[in-house]
Protein backbone atom coordinates (compact mmCIF):
# COMPACT_ATOMS: atom_id res chain seq x y z
CA UNK A 1 0.00 0.00 0.00
CA UNK A 2 1.38 3.19 -1.34
CA UNK A 3 2.06 6.30 1.67
CA UNK A 4 1.12 9.62 1.34
CA UNK A 5 3.64 11.80 1.07
CA UNK A 6 3.12 15.90 1.68
CA UNK A 7 5.21 18.19 -0.28
CA UNK A 8 5.14 22.04 -1.50
CA UNK A 9 4.25 23.31 -4.67
CA UNK A 10 4.22 26.60 -6.11
CA UNK A 11 1.21 28.11 -8.61
CA UNK A 12 0.09 30.73 -10.04
CA UNK A 13 -3.03 32.14 -7.68
CA UNK A 14 -4.96 32.34 -10.88
CA UNK A 15 -4.15 28.88 -11.79
CA UNK A 16 -5.13 27.85 -8.10
CA UNK A 17 -8.49 29.87 -8.36
CA UNK A 18 -9.23 27.60 -11.54
CA UNK A 19 -8.45 24.78 -9.80
CA UNK A 20 -10.04 25.65 -6.84
CA UNK A 21 -13.36 26.26 -9.10
CA UNK A 22 -13.25 22.42 -10.06
CA UNK A 23 -12.64 21.22 -6.32
CA UNK A 24 -15.92 22.34 -5.58
CA UNK A 25 -17.51 21.14 -8.29
CA UNK A 26 -16.38 18.10 -8.37
CA UNK A 27 -16.74 17.73 -4.42
CA UNK A 28 -13.46 16.67 -4.28
CA UNK A 29 -10.16 17.83 -2.19
CA UNK A 30 -7.38 19.76 -3.66
CA UNK A 31 -4.95 17.00 -3.19
CA UNK A 32 -7.20 14.05 -4.21
CA UNK A 33 -8.10 16.41 -7.69
CA UNK A 34 -4.14 16.71 -8.12
CA UNK A 35 -3.92 13.23 -7.46
CA UNK A 36 -6.13 12.11 -10.47
CA UNK A 37 -4.61 14.59 -12.64
CA UNK A 38 -1.02 13.50 -12.04
CA UNK A 39 -2.26 9.85 -12.76
CA UNK A 40 -3.59 10.79 -15.62
CA UNK A 41 -0.66 12.25 -16.53
CA UNK A 42 1.62 9.52 -15.96
CA UNK A 43 -0.57 7.11 -17.71
CA UNK A 44 -0.50 9.01 -20.24
CA UNK A 45 3.09 9.21 -20.89
CA UNK A 46 3.39 5.52 -20.78
CA UNK A 47 0.84 5.10 -23.38
CA UNK A 48 2.59 7.25 -25.62
CA UNK A 49 5.97 5.33 -24.74
CA UNK A 50 4.61 1.85 -25.38
CA UNK A 51 3.69 -0.73 -22.59
CA UNK A 52 1.64 -3.76 -22.59
CA UNK A 53 -2.10 -2.68 -23.57
CA UNK A 54 -5.60 -3.10 -24.25
CA UNK A 55 -7.66 -0.73 -26.08
CA UNK A 56 -11.38 0.07 -27.20
CA UNK A 57 -11.89 1.70 -30.62
CA UNK A 58 -15.06 3.15 -31.15
CA UNK A 59 -16.22 4.26 -34.82
CA UNK A 60 -19.23 5.34 -36.57
CA UNK A 61 -19.77 5.63 -40.08
CA UNK A 62 -21.61 5.64 -42.98
CA UNK A 63 -22.13 2.21 -44.77
CA UNK A 64 -23.13 4.05 -47.64
CA UNK A 65 -19.40 5.30 -48.53
CA UNK A 66 -17.77 3.11 -51.55
CA UNK A 67 -15.82 -0.01 -50.17
CA UNK A 68 -15.73 1.22 -46.36
CA UNK A 69 -17.44 -1.93 -44.86
CA UNK A 70 -14.95 -3.81 -47.22
CA UNK A 71 -12.01 -1.75 -45.82
CA UNK A 72 -12.73 -1.44 -42.69
CA UNK A 73 -13.05 -5.71 -42.31
CA UNK A 74 -10.02 -5.97 -44.28
CA UNK A 75 -7.98 -3.97 -41.86
CA UNK A 76 -8.94 -5.52 -39.12
CA UNK A 77 -8.02 -9.00 -40.73
CA UNK A 78 -4.59 -7.92 -41.49
CA UNK A 79 -4.17 -6.70 -38.28
CA UNK A 80 -4.21 -10.35 -36.96
CA UNK A 81 -4.10 -11.14 -33.41
CA UNK A 82 -3.97 -7.52 -32.34
CA UNK A 83 -7.76 -7.41 -33.01
CA UNK A 84 -9.31 -9.25 -29.87
CA UNK A 85 -13.09 -8.67 -30.39
CA UNK A 86 -15.38 -6.59 -32.81
CA UNK A 87 -19.23 -5.68 -32.30
CA UNK A 88 -21.18 -4.21 -34.86
CA UNK A 89 -24.48 -2.44 -34.76
CA UNK A 90 -26.43 -1.23 -37.30
CA UNK A 91 -27.71 2.13 -35.52
CA UNK A 92 -30.23 3.54 -38.90
CA UNK A 93 -30.73 3.05 -42.26
CA UNK A 94 -27.03 4.91 -42.44
CA UNK A 95 -24.94 4.78 -40.14
CA UNK A 96 -23.13 1.20 -38.24
CA UNK A 97 -21.22 1.54 -34.92
CA UNK A 98 -18.58 -0.89 -34.46
CA UNK A 99 -16.06 -1.45 -31.08
CA UNK A 100 -12.98 -3.22 -31.81
CA UNK A 101 -11.06 -4.59 -28.72
CA UNK A 102 -7.25 -4.45 -29.58
CA UNK A 103 -4.46 -5.84 -27.74
CA UNK A 104 -0.89 -5.03 -28.00
CA UNK A 105 1.74 -2.11 -27.45
CA UNK A 106 -0.25 0.88 -26.64
CA UNK A 107 2.04 2.95 -29.21
CA UNK A 108 1.04 0.46 -31.82
CA UNK A 109 -2.72 0.59 -30.95
CA UNK A 110 -2.50 4.51 -30.91
CA UNK A 111 -1.20 4.50 -34.64
CA UNK A 112 -3.85 1.93 -35.69
CA UNK A 113 -6.92 3.93 -34.28
CA UNK A 114 -5.81 6.44 -35.97
CA UNK A 115 -5.54 4.75 -39.20
CA UNK A 116 -8.72 3.43 -38.49
CA UNK A 117 -10.72 6.79 -37.31
CA UNK A 118 -8.77 8.84 -40.18
CA UNK A 119 -10.58 6.14 -42.82
CA UNK A 120 -13.23 8.98 -45.13
CA UNK A 121 -16.70 7.78 -44.15
CA UNK A 122 -15.48 7.68 -40.33
CA UNK A 123 -17.77 10.05 -38.67
CA UNK A 124 -17.24 10.02 -35.11
CA UNK A 125 -15.47 7.70 -32.63
CA UNK A 126 -12.40 7.51 -30.41
CA UNK A 127 -10.15 5.46 -28.54
CA UNK A 128 -9.66 4.35 -24.95
CA UNK A 129 -5.76 2.74 -24.13
CA UNK A 130 -5.58 1.01 -21.18
CA UNK A 131 -2.09 -0.24 -19.91
CA UNK A 132 -2.19 -3.76 -19.01
CA UNK A 133 0.18 -5.41 -16.46
CA UNK A 134 2.53 -7.54 -18.30
CA UNK A 135 2.31 -10.71 -16.01
CA UNK A 136 -0.78 -12.06 -18.67
CA UNK A 137 -0.93 -15.21 -17.15
CA UNK A 138 -1.17 -17.79 -18.98
CA UNK A 139 -0.91 -15.90 -22.58
CA UNK A 140 0.77 -18.62 -24.75
CA UNK A 141 4.14 -16.40 -25.16
CA UNK A 142 6.48 -18.89 -22.90
CA UNK A 143 9.63 -16.10 -22.44
CA UNK A 144 6.95 -14.41 -20.35
CA UNK A 145 7.19 -17.22 -17.57
CA UNK A 146 11.05 -16.83 -17.26
CA UNK A 147 11.30 -13.14 -16.90
CA UNK A 148 12.12 -11.82 -13.41
CA UNK A 149 10.09 -8.81 -12.86
CA UNK A 150 7.10 -10.58 -11.01
CA UNK A 151 6.74 -8.24 -8.76
CA UNK A 152 2.94 -7.87 -9.56
CA UNK A 153 0.30 -9.66 -8.89
CA UNK A 154 -1.38 -11.67 -11.53
CA UNK A 155 -4.26 -9.78 -12.15
CA UNK A 156 -2.95 -6.53 -12.06
CA UNK A 157 -4.89 -4.59 -13.62
CA UNK A 158 -4.54 -0.28 -14.61
CA UNK A 159 -7.82 0.73 -13.83
CA UNK A 160 -6.91 4.21 -13.29
CA UNK A 161 -8.16 5.97 -16.48
CA UNK A 162 -9.62 9.22 -16.64
CA UNK A 163 -13.28 10.46 -18.05
CA UNK A 164 -15.08 7.20 -16.31
CA UNK A 165 -18.24 6.56 -17.82
CA UNK A 166 -20.64 5.92 -15.54
CA UNK A 167 -23.59 4.35 -17.87
CA UNK A 168 -23.33 1.58 -20.27
CA UNK A 169 -25.72 1.48 -22.45
CA UNK A 170 -26.57 -1.99 -23.55
CA UNK A 171 -27.73 -1.73 -27.16
CA UNK A 172 -29.12 -4.87 -28.94
CA UNK A 173 -26.53 -5.95 -31.16
CA UNK A 174 -25.76 -8.53 -33.90
CA UNK A 175 -22.69 -9.94 -34.49
CA UNK A 176 -21.30 -9.69 -38.59
CA UNK A 177 -21.89 -12.76 -40.58
NI1 LIG B 1 -24.25 -1.96 -39.92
Amino acid sequence: MAELVRFGVAIEDTLLEQIDALVKLRGVTRSELLRDLARAEVTRAKIAQGVPAVASLTLVYDHHVRDLTERLTALQHELGEQVISSLHVHLDAARCLEVIIMRGRSDELSRIADRLLGIRGVTHGGVRIVEVAKSGAARKSPTSRDAHTHDDAPHDHAHDDVGKSPKRSKPRSRTRA
